[in-house]
């Protein structure tokens, strides 16, 4: 049974703060930090997550696509992975964003624009559990700073951004000004993955369990490869059990090393 309702809570939660602020900017990034700030750290969330992810894949979507997006008051919420190491180039958004750590840590970087050229004017840590916000002309960028993957959720606003970059940025709302190339690496199926399983180890084993099988048995073979490894640490009866099923639709090559693998385990 797939349960999303903590992602219809936080939709409602949201697109609330966002009907009574009626247009400031300040004020709903104030209201809305505190709810992505709770939601990261929350069983339910982290899980309905994985949930929504793994219904994507079920229907062949490897898109990472928003885990809500709400047209009417204008604002998706996304999850990006971060694999170790991994920054992007300095921008500006030309609406507000809200922006927590699911898993891992990040830098942000606020830099100021003089004359063209750009300088560094602070950086900020954050963990897991931990949210800011970001309201024009705020030009910044983001550093995974983990030894691992990281993984971020953003709330974007602003209309849905059809013109530009529409093929490479299906989910972009408002207009984001790049200072130098945009994004250089973008990050694949795997590395959502990685991130998901780095935030759903933060959650109680038995509650990470069943979505973590639902991982196992969906998307591409690399990623519940990675999966099936995760659960292998909560539970290696059900991780032998899950590599089985994924040896069935495996070429027979590759199928017999993974049954190798298990029956040696
Ligand atoms: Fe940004």
């Amino acid at each position: 049974m797939t349960d999303l309702h903590a992602l219809l809570r936080i939709r409602h939660h949201i697109g609330s703060v966002i009907e009574r602020a009626t247009g400031d900017s300040t004020v709903i990034c104030d209201q809305v930090r505190p709810i992505v700030r709770d939601a990261v750290i929350d069983q339910d969330f982290v899980i309905a997550c994985v949930e929504h992810t793994a219904l994507a894949f079920e229907r062949q979507d490897f898109s990472n696509p928003p885990i809500v997006d709400d047209e009417e008051r204008e604002f998706s919420i996304r999850l990006i992975p971060w694999p170790k190491s991994v920054s992007n180039h300095p921008h500006r958004h030309d609406h507000w964003t809200v922006t927590a750590v699911m898993a891992g840590r990040l830098r942000f970087e606020i830099y100021e624009e003089r004359s063209g050229n750009l300088s560094l004017q602070r950086a900020i840590l954050a963990q897991r559990g931990e949210a800011g916000a970001i309201v024009p002309p705020c030009i910044h960028r983001v550093v995974n700073e983990n030894d691992g993957p990281s993984l971020s959720l953003h709330v974007f606003s602003g209309k849905r951004a059809l013109q530009a970059h529409a093929e490479r940025r299906p989910y972009q709302r408002g207009q984001t000004v790049w200072y130098g190339a945009p994004d250089s690496q973008k990050p694949t199926v795997l590395d959502l993955v990685y991130g998901l399983l780095s935030t759903l180890s933060q959650i109680e084993p038995a509650m990470a369990i069943p979505p973590l099988r639902r991982l196992c048995r969906r998307g591409p073979a690399n990623c519940r490869m990675a999966a099936i490894k995760a659960l292998a640490l909560l539970d290696l009866g059900a991780a032998k059990d899950e590599a089985m099923n994924l040896a069935n639709v495996l070429d027979d090559q590759n199928a017999l090393a993974l049954r190798n693998v298990v029956s040696g385990l």
